[in-house]
């Protein structure tokens, strides 16, 4: 075993010295192949970074530092790249212009030295998939990897290495448009996501063939900006920092994340992108990440906007020895401009710079970008055709969507019985809003949306007509209405409004059935899109009320990132399916769910609130007094939400029965065992998502009433019962106490229950020794 060991050091030290003996420019026979790389042990990876440092120049060091946008050829770039002032660039989509810059770089520049390629691969680059609170509404961490691996191959095939993704602030107020981003409100379900995402982006490992580096963003505290308005400053606590807003961060650390993202604003009145215990304490020193930190776009320079540094000079150096290793700029960096100057007064020294650019430099040798620089453009046309990933984009939507109404069974429908439909509303066949924002590198004639969906379903004896019968718009613009592909119709005049909103009715009218697609354009949700309101923008809850006010049955279909205020329609309206933004096989997805084809099994991974009034709201609140009243906090109606977190109905009903706990009492540090039984007790098959729940009753700090600590999406088939375990472990009962600041597992008396959702009532309890 010894010699085993004592052979395999000496190869990997022989592997070292060789490929350290290579020239610089190690371009394979094949440049655009990739599908032969294999991972590089960490001294490898050390010993080539190390003997790049040595050739270069503090201006090209400096260079690997700095990224900028590039829009369209990046013709203007070209000489900056071969001065080797650049290390990346964002936004190109097109693989023959990525080819051309990489050439510029891999043969123009003095070391040719790759550039690393970036771009938001949010939801999927050509193939688009569910936005991302849709896929976490799934509770389906494997399909959300499959998911995020084909984003990878497709991005990679066009010669995108690097996705600004996944983005991991929880939210709790969905007045904040960035709510769509994330996985909701739980650290708990938002860790397993985040994973998920990790693992999908980037593979078994970094460098894995046809997989990406990923960036876990915003680090930290983004989503909880005060009053839900984009970018504004947040202020949280450290226990809810520690226990919230951290937890999904700290997972894709430990997943192995290549790179993580400083946020815009200033936590706790320190710029997250300034904020050296961020950035170096927490996320170095405790939880050892050794890839390298970028800088929120601008996010450098506005270090003076927030008023924190004197002037540009000011904003690189902090933001450089807060630990921002590469900023991300417009068109050019504070770092390129600045920081030669700052290392000649002295003020940073050739060591810092040197490990700042260590670990940009080791992770494109991980990525193999020196060996494979440049992409295959036939084989990459090839990749993005896949009729397979269209498929899988499908079965996300599927698998995404969360049942929220189905008064009297109304769905799925019954195709007999519906032979004149109308399908109304803004939404119905909008392409943009099928797919949803952060979509750069689309076919937007791939989109089927719901209309289209319903006309290719329906038989011949089906008569379906459609109207939008409401234009919605925003009041103030959004910066990225620009970079949209398929542009707006033109505003309607007032009458024209009126005939419009007539003839929705009308043909609701005369028809067996209405199906309403309505809820916020893409443009509604995302980055710079926050609201003071949750409610149906523009006359969408009038045209509602009129649809149903004919008496004729209505299935609501919402297209959102965030909840909306549905109270009227939670109770007049029989059927409502929460469908996000599904993506690119959007429409289809929502026609199989409708009718049968597919059964409904998300989840909602936020707390749906009646009213904006009730924001934020959650449901791991800690109990305090007068906890009976919990329900009428408020005197004009319930502070109870309209759905609770987990919610979401199937075309299946299930029970629960059985749970039980492997013990009763344990030492702290132990673990014990659950179990529980769930059945299908319909004559259908459906998945339920069964939910563990556990709540600590006293300790060092007060706990939430309750806090998910396990999940598991559960296919059922008609009557079928399973019996699901899970583990409680040290990891899920330990948190950080704000009474002692530190981590501990108390000593305590614990609940249990699992059920369907947060409101789970099934119940066992358990003791915790010293
Ligand atoms: C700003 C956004 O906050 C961030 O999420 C994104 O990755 C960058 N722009 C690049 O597009």
């Amino acid at each position: 075993m010894e010699c085993l060991r004592c052979f395999s050091r000496f190869v990997s030290m022989v592997l070292a010295v060789s490929v350290c003996a290579l020239p610089v420019r190690v371009v394979a026979q094949n440049p655009t192949a990739s599908a032969d790389r294999v991972q590089l042990s960490d001294s490898v990876v050390l010993l080539r970074a190390n003997r790049l440092l040595r050739q270069m120049t503090t201006d090209e060091k400096i260079g690997q530092m700095s990224q900028i946008f590039v829009f369209g050829s990046g013709q203007s770039v070209e000489e900056r790249i071969r001065a080797g002032q650049l290390g990346s660039v964002l936004f190109m989509t097109d693989p023959a212009q990525i080819n051309r810059l990489q050439h510029a770089a891999v043969d123009g520049s003095r070391l040719h030295i790759p550039l690393l390629f970036g771009l938001d691969v949010v939801h999927g680059f050509r193939t688009v998939f569910p936005v991302p609170i849709g896929m976490a509404a799934s509770w389906d961490p494997s399909m959300v990897e499959k998911a995020q691996s084909v984003a990878a191959e497709e991005a990679r095939a066009a010669g995108v290495h690097w996705t600004f993704g996944p983005m991991l602030d929880i939210a709790r107020d969905p007045r904040w448009g960035r709510i769509i981003e994330g996985a909701g409100e739980d650290p708990y379900l938002g860790s397993a996501m985040a994973v998920a995402q990790v693992r999908g982006f980037q593979g078994a490992y970094l460098g894995a063939p046809n997989h990406i580096l990923a960036c876990a963003k915003h680090f930290a505290g983004y989503g909880a900006a005060e009053g839900g308005r984009d970018y504004e400053a947040v202020d949280i606590s450290d226990d809810q920092l520690w226990n919230v807003y951290f937890p999904p961060f700290k997972s894709a650390v430990d997943a192995g994340v290549g790179t993580v993202m400083s946020a815009y604003m200033d936590l706790n009145g320190v710029p997250a992108t300034g904020n050296r215990w961020l950035l170096r304490d927490v996320l170095r020193d405790q939880w050892h990440f050794r890839g390298f930190v970028v800088s929120d776009a601008v996010a450098v320079n506005n270090l003076t906007t927030h008023g924190f540094a004197k002037d540009s000079q000011d904003a690189a150096l902090r933001a450089f020895s807060a630990g921002v290793n590469m900023e991300m700029g417009l068109g050019s960096t504070a770092y390129g401009t600045t920081l030669p100057a700052s290392l000649k007064a002295g003020r940073i020294t050739i060591k810092q710079l040197d490990d700042a650019v260590r670990p940009i430099l080791e992770t494109k040798i991980r990525l193999g970008l020196f060996e494979h620089p440049y992409v295959d453009e036939a084989l990459a046309k090839n990749i993005l055709n896949d009729p397979d990933h269209r498929s899988e984009a499908r079965r996300s939507a599927e698998r995404s969507a969360v049942l929220l109404r189905n008064d009297g069974g109304l769905l799925p429908l019954q195709a007999s019985r519906y032979k004149s439909i109308a399908v109304l509303g803004p939404l119905a066949d909008s392409i943009n809003d099928t797919t949803g924002s952060w979509v750069f590198a689309n076919d937007p004639g791939e989109t089927v949306t719901v209309l289209q969906a319903l006309q290719q379903h329906a038989s011949s004896d089906t008569h379906i007509e459609s109207a939008p019968g409401v234009q919605i718009a925003r009041k103030f613009p959004s910066p990225f209405d620009g970079i949209t592909k398929v542009k707006k119709q033109a505003t309607w005049s007032e009458s024209q409004a009126a005939e419009e909103f007539a003839k929705a009715v009308q043909i609701a009218q005369r028809s067996d059935l209405a199906i309403m697609i309505l809820g916020e354009s893409q443009n509604m949700s995302g980055e710079s899109a926050s609201r003071s309101s949750l409610d149906l923008p523009g006359k969408q809850e009038q045209l509602l009320e009129a649809v149903v006010a004919t008496g004729k049955p209505v299935v609501l279909v919402l297209l959102n990132g965030r909840p909306l205020n549905i109270s009227w329609a939670a109770e007049h309206v029989p059927a409502i399916l929460e469908a996000w933004y599904p993506g690119t096989q959007g429409g289809s997805a929502i026609v199989n769910l409708l009718y049968g084809k597919a059964v409904p099994g998300g989840k909602l991974p936020f707390t749906w609130p009646r009213s904006v009034g009730q924001v934020p709201i959650f449901y791991a609140h800690n109990t305090t007094h007068a906890p009976r009243d919990q329900d009428k906090r408020y005197w004009n109606e319930e502070s109870t939400p309209l759905y609770q977190f987990g919610f979401g109905l199937s075309y299946a009903t299930f029970s629960f029965s059985n749970l039980q706990l492997s013990k009763s009492e344990i030492r702290a540090g132990e673990s014990l065992d659950v179990s529980v039984d769930v059945e299908n007790t319909s004559d259908v098959p459906g998945d339920q998502v069964v939910q563990l729940y556990l709540h600590q009753q006293f300790g060092t700090s007060s706990r939430p009433v309750r806090e998910l600590k396990g999940f598991r999406r559960v296919p059922l088939s008609a009557h079928d019962k399973k019996t699901v375990q899970f583990s409680v472990g040290k990891a899920d009962r330990a948190y950080w106490s704000s009474a002692t600041k530190s981590w501990v597992d108390d000593a305590s008396k614990f609940d249990v229950w699992v059920g369907g959702d947060s409101t789970a009532t099934l119940h066992e309890a358990f003791s915790v020794v010293p």
